[in-house]
């Protein structure tokens, strides 16, 4: 990796201050959405300390989605609340917006316009200073190795360049926490891994917390402090990694407790270790 440019002070001092409160960058309490008759996420608590890069992990229609939408302003919830940045979602939506970065599910770059026009119009948006403008743009687009194809249009990127420059977008207002919805879906292991790089270094050097949903077990393994395992709008398991897995069984890996705890509930669960356990100490015997 190369030296990361200076976004450093700005992020610094937001931390620094979270960590002086000693709140939570981000605190849900009894969380809820339905729709119609559909309950998509149900009474949802969590909380997250600043600095962490937690992992909502859930097969497709678990909630995890629509969790992020309410906890970035976009979706009202049906009941209970949360906290983001120290501001009630509900009654300081604006002060949320602009504490956070958002890289939603879907494609939010505008491919007819170059890397550099796209962060132009969000940091207008932010109501970043025209002066201050041209240098943050800067800042981004190095962070996340996107200086030498600022001026190409973003229909001729890669799909790893899209997501960097998503990413860059939802930086260029410098926010202390980040919600990645999805981040890698549909990116080659090449340019997954150069995803996983920029989001360790964000958290590792800036401090930022990061809330990222994902529904693959080795990058949410491999990258998060924390995972939180989604099925039918309810948290089923939170914890480490290595304490999810010490849970379901020895030599257990992620994918084993995904398949634990997202298992139809008729299923016995007992069972399933049994087999994890059996077939962990098969394959070791060859
Ligand atoms: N706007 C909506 N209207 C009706 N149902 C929705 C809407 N958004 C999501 N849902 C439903 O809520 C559930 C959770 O969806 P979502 O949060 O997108 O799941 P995930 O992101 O985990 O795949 C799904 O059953 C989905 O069909
Ligand atoms: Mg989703």
């Amino acid at each position: 990796m190369p030296d990361t440019p200076s976004l450093r002070p700005p992020l610094c001092e937001a931390q620094a201050e979270s960590a002086q409160n000693g709140k939570a960058a981000v605190e849900v309490t009894e969380l809820s959405r339905s729709f119609g008759s559909l309950v998509a996420v149900d009474r949802l608590s969590l909380s997250l300390p600043a600095g962490q890069i937690f992992g909502l992990l859930g097969p497709n229609g678990a909630g995890k989605s629509t969790t992020i939408k309410m906890l970035t302003t976009l979706l009202p919830p049906t009941s209970g609340t949360a906290m983001v940045a120290g501001f009630d979602i509900a009654r300081r939506p604006g002060r949320v917006r602009r504490s956070i970065g958002y890289v939603p599910q879907v494609i939010s770059a505008e491919g007819s316009l170059s890397g550099y026009e796209n962060l132009l119009v969000f940091a207008k948006l932010y109501g970043i200073r025209r002066s201050l403008r041209a240098e943050r743009i800067q800042q981004v687009l190095e962070f996340m190795g996107l200086t030498d194809v600022q001026n190409v249009v973003v229909q001729k990127y890669s799909g790893g360049m899209i997501r960097r420059l998503e990413i860059a977008l939802a930086l260029v207002h410098q926010p202390p926490i980040l919600f990645l919805d999805e981040p890698t879906v549909g990116l080659d292991p090449t340019a997954r891994q150069m995803v996983w790089e920029h989001i360790q270094q964000l958290r590792n050097e800036l401090g930022t917390t990061i809330f990222m949903t994902t529904h693959q077990m080795g990058e949410a393994d491999e990258l998060c402090d924390v995972v939180a395992i989604m099925h039918e709008g309810r948290i089923r398991a939170v914890g480490t990694p290595a304490e999810l897995k010490a849970g379901v069984g020895d030599g257990a890996t992620l994918d084993d407790v995904f398949a634990f705890y997202t298992a139809d509930q008729t299923d016995d669960r007992g069972g399933y270790k049994d087999v994890v356990r059996v077939r962990r100490t098969a394959s070791r015997l060859g």
